[in-house]
């Protein structure tokens, strides 16, 4: 395979595009083509694209201006756009850098073998469809390479629920659950060669009905039961949930199921009901925080994280107060905010919009009571024993990095320690971003 074409893929956005850059290296690995660490060596290069923000779809046309030297180099390379920007841009892309071969949503990447095939002829190639084959199916012959100790596993995709700002059910499409049997099939794949922890993903995971393996729809709840049936797994996470999801099932699995691990992400925007109608959630702040407290009753060590957006079209500093106040009732031990941006194509861009210092502002204050928490449920860590999962070496020698069941990332300096080992950890240190411990003597069996 010494004349294997090289491919150099950078992902952005979500880890659902990460799990996508995974799939697109196999598809092109079909291809002929090996992935490479460096733009430099490649014979093409992949930009797999987010939509999400302004600045994330900016961000496309700045690198690609940086790839210009490497194409005036070498006329040869061939470049290509996936992803959420290609999905919401097509066309575009190529009028705007026609250095661009190749655009491919997210949706149709099963065929880029024959759209690179394509562009080796000198044509450009497009494909922005939802096609009715499943792309999922025809990735299954892939190379029975050994995997790191975690893996995501795609078993939704797409959203029904057109929040006002957002731009994925454009990007992604309508809901799609694939079918319980594959994904088992998959998850069997992944632990046979070395996976011991699988985050199932989805836009909306918890929305998931996929088709059983007797007929009939699985929920979430019942999927990551099957799941907890695999020998050698030994984690299950999902994101993303939305709260008007979070089924009975769900919430009593988290109580129940031994694999789950008691982390769960629930994005609740705002704590504004008068924000909530107008991002269209269709749930309350009161209906958030009742959600919380029965998953606090199935399972009380659980940790919850939160999206959260400020400056949202006519937001006041009543309702940020509100956002404020709903934070200090959570208590959320890791949280993601980010300035309302102006999608393109979304109601919430038609209205009234804050202004940028206001949001600068509120962004501030939010970040800091967060930051505030999170330090505070990781501290708390201190002392206490968690069981790490550990995934790769730390900057220091002898050093090992893992997650703990909280998704906590722990390093520990010690010698007997290797990639995918499950461990208990005694936490002796909290940092900005990281917990620091050492292995805890294992109590009798
Ligand atoms: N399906 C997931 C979220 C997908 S996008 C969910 O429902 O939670 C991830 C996060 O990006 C969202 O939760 C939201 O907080 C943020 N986001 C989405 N659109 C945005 C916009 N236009 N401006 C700012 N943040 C946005
Ligand atoms: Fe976007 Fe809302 Fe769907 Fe999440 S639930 S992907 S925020 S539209
Ligand atoms: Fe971004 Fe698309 Fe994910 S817009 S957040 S990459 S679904």
């Amino acid at each position: 395979m010494t004349d294997a074409k090289k491919l150099y893929i950078r992902t952005y956005g979500c880890q659902m595009n990460v799990y996508d850059s995974e799939r697109m290296a196999e598809a092109m690995g079909a291809a002929g083509y090996r992935q490479t660490d460096s733009p430099e060596d490649a014979d093409m290069i992949l930009l797999n694209t987010c939509h999400i923000r302004e600045k994330a779809a900016e961000k496309v046309y700045s690198e690609l201006g940086r790839f210009k030297p490497l194409r005036e180099a070498n006329p040869d390379l061939k470049i290509g756009v996936a992803g959420c920007v290609a999905q919401a841009e097509g066309e575009e892309i190529m009028s705007r850098q026609p250095m661009v071969d190749l655009v491919v949503g997210p949706q149709s990447y099963h065929r880029l073998p024959q759209m690179e095939a394509r562009v080796r002829d000198g044509k450009k190639a497009l494909d922005t469809d939802f096609p009715v084959e499943d792309k999922f199916d025809t990735l299954r012959n892939r190379p029975k390479a050994r995997r790191g100790p975690t893996a995501f596993l795609t078993v939704q995709e797409g959203c029904d629920k057109f929040c006002a700002f957002c731009v994925v059910p454009y990007t992604r499409g309508a809901e799609v659950s694939r079918p319980a049997t594959r994904v088992l099939e998959e998850a069997r794949d992944l632990v046979e060669r070395g996976v011991r922890e699988i985050t199932l993903l989805g836009q909306n995971v918890n929305a998931y009905h996929g088709e059983g393996p007797e007929g009939g729809d699985w929920s979430l709840a019942r999927l990551i039961w099957a799941l907890n049936d695999i020998d050698g797994l030994e984690r299950i996470r999902f994101t993303t949930s939305h709260p008007n999801d979070m089924t009975d099932d769900l919430i009593a699995a988290h109580g129940q199921c031994e694999k789950l691990m008691p982390y769960l992400h629930l994005p609740v925007q705002s704590g504004s009901d008068r924000i909530l109608k107008r991002m269209n959630r269709k749930h309350t702040a009161e209906s958030y925080l009742r959600l919380i407290e029965r998953i606090r009753a199935a399972r009380p060590d659980i940790l919850i994280s939160g999206d959260f957006i400020v400056g949202f079209p006519e937001e006041t500093e009543a309702d940020f107060r509100a956002t404020l106040d709903l934070i200090e009732e959570v208590n959320y031990g890791y949280a993601f905010s980010f300035k309302y941006s102006e999608r393109p194509g979304t109601p919430a861009a038609e209205r009234a919009q804050v202004d940028e210092d206001a949001k600068a502002e509120r962004l501030q204050r939010l970040q800091s009571l967060i930051t505030r928490q999170q330090r505070a449920v990781q501290d708390s860590m201190v002392g206490h024993n968690v069981k790490v999962l550990f995934e790769k070496s730390g900057r220091q020698p002898g050093q090992m990095v893992g997650k703990s069941e909280y998704l906590h990332a722990v390093h520990v300096s010690d010698s007997s320690l290797a990639p995918g080992e499950l461990a208990s950890v005694e936490i002796t240190e909290s940092g900005p971003n990281s917990l620091g411990g050492r292995l805890a003597r294992m109590p009798a069996a």
